[in-house]
C-alpha cells in the first residue's frame, strides 16, 4: 500500500510556490504586449530543500512484505539492510545503494526486529539488530555477520530483565557500536527499563544512565542512540519530546534539546558525515527533521534546518545515512517501505 505517496506533499509545496510566481508576473506583465524576455525571480520562493526523493530505489518495492521498522547502511560495501516485521516474511532484506535486491534472511532467530546497527571499520563487518519479541528469542539484540550467520546474543533470550551482569534487557529499542568496539545501547523501547548504557566489547558496563522520569537525564521511552566524533552520545528520548547528550567517556549529562519536538518526539538520531546536520523522524506528524548539529562545547537550543513533509500514515520509524553518499534511507512503518532521500546538489 501507498507505495510512493511520500513526497505528494512535497511537490505540492513546490508546486504551488511555483503557481504564486506565475500569477505575480502574470499581474507584473500579462497586460502589455511588449513583454520583454523573464526574469524568473520571485522572492517567496521556499528555500531550496536539502533533499530529494529518490524515485528509483528501490528497483522492486514490491519486495517490502512485512512492516519496515529499521534500515542500517554499510556504506564502506555499499550495502542497505531493512528489518521488517510479520509472519512468514523474512526479517531482513539485502538491498545495494543502487537499489538492487541482493538477499533476504532465512533466520529463524529473529522475533521482532526493533533497531538496527551496521557495524563496519577496517576489520569488522557485522549487523547487529535489537529483537522485542516477548517470544523464546526476544529481548535480546543479535549480532549476524554479513550473511546472517548469528555470532553474538546480548541479553537473556526469552526473559525480560534490568540486570547488568549478566545483562537483561526489556524491549532494546536500538544499538550503536564504535570503531574500538564498545557498545551503547538505549533500553528501551516502552518496557520495564529507560536506560542508556556503555558497554566494553566483552559485555561489562562502562556507565549506566537509567532513571525513569523527565529529568536531567532520565528517560522515558529512550529510542535511538548515536556517537559523533567529538564523543558526544545523543539519545532520542522520545516519550520525552527531547534529544538528550551525554559525555562518551563519563556519561555526564551534556544537554538537551526539547524546542524543536513541540508536536512530536523524535524516533532516530543520526549525523551526516559532516556532522554538520541531525537528522530525525516524527513518526506521529510523518516528518523528517533536519537540525543544525552545534560544533564541540554546548549544544545550544535546537534549530530545524529542513524539514521533509511525508503523506499522512506515512509513519517514520527509524533511519540511517550513508557516511560515503550522504543519502538518507528512512524505515517508514506506515507505508511498508524504506525510501531513499539524497542530498540536492
Ligand atoms: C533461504 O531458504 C531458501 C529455501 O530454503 C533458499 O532457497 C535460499 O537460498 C535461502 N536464502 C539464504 C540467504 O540462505
Ligand atoms: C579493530 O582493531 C583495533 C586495532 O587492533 C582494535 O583496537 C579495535 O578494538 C578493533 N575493533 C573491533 C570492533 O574489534
Ligand atoms: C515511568 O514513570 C511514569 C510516570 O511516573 C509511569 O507512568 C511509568 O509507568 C513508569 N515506567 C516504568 C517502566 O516504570
Amino acid at each position: 500500500m501507498g507505495l510512493r505517496q511520500c513526497c505528494r506533499a512535497r511537490l505540492w509545496l513546490l508546486g504551488s510556490g511555483g503557481l504564486v510566481s506565475l500569477l505575480l508576473l502574470a499581474a507584473l506583465y500579462g497586460s502589455g504586449p511588449g513583454l520583454q524576455p523573464l526574469v524568473f525571480f520571485s522572492p517567496w520562493r521556499i528555500q531550496n530543500p536539502l533533499y530529494k526523493l529518490d524515485l528509483s530505489w528501490p528497483k522492486f518495492p514490491e519486495l517490502f512484505t512485512g512492516q519496515t521498522f529499521c534500515v542500517a547502511v554499510d556504506h564502506i560495501h555499499g550495502l542497505i539492510y531493512v528489518g521488517q516485521r510479520g509472519d512468514h516474511v523474512p526479517k531482513v532484506l539485502v538491498f545495494s545503494e543502487e537499489g538492487y535486491f541482493l538477499q533476504a534472511w532465512n533466520t529463524t532467530t529473529l522475533e521482532m526486529p526493533h533497531g538496527i546497527f551496521a557495524l563496519n571499520t577496517a576489520n569488522e563487518s557485522s549487523v547487529w539488530i535489537t529483537d522485542v519479541g516477548t517470544g523464546n528469542y526476544g529481548h535480546t539484540i543479535k549480532q549476524y555477520s554479513p550473511s546472517c550467520k548469528l555470532l553474538q546474543v546480548i541479553g537473556t533470550p526469552g526473559i525480560a530483565g534490568s540486570g547488568t551482569n549478566p545483562i537483561q534487557l526489556d524491549q532494546p529499542a536500538e544499538i550503536f557500536v564504535d570503531d574500538t568496539g564498545d557498545i551503547y545501547i538505549v533500553d528501551g523501547d516502552g518496557g520495564m527499563n529507560n536506560r542508556l548504557f556503555k558497554l566494553t566489547q566483552d559485555l561489562k558496563t562502562l556507565w549506566l544512565r537509567g532513571e525513569n522520569g523527565s529529568g536531567t537525564a532520565q528517560f522515558r521511552i529512550p529510542h535511538s542512540v548515536t556517537v559523533d566524533s567529538l564523543g558526544r552520545v545523543w539519545v532520542a528520548d522520545r516519550g520525552n519530546q527531547r534529544i538528550q547528550v551525554f559525555d562518551k567517556t563519563t556519561g555526564e549529562w551534556l544537554g538537551s534539546w526539547s524546542n524543536c519536538f513541540v508536536e512530536d518526539g523524535p524516533y532516530s538520531v543520526r549525523l551526516t558525515a559532516d556532522e554538520k546536520y541531525m537528522i530525525t523522524a516524527q513518526l506521529n506528524i510523518n516528518r523528517v527533521l533536519i537540525l543544525a548539529a552545534p560544533p564541540i562545547g554546548s549544544i545550544g537550543d535546537c534549530v530545524v534546518v529542513d524539514t521533509i513533509q511525508l503523506a499522512a500514515k506515512v509513519r517514520p520509524h527509524l533511519l540511517d545515512i550513508s557516511l560515503k553518499s550522504g543519502a538518507v534511507y528512512v524505515a517508514e512503518i506506515g507505508a511498508q517501505q524504506v525510501q531513499k532521500y539524497v542530498p540536492v546538489e
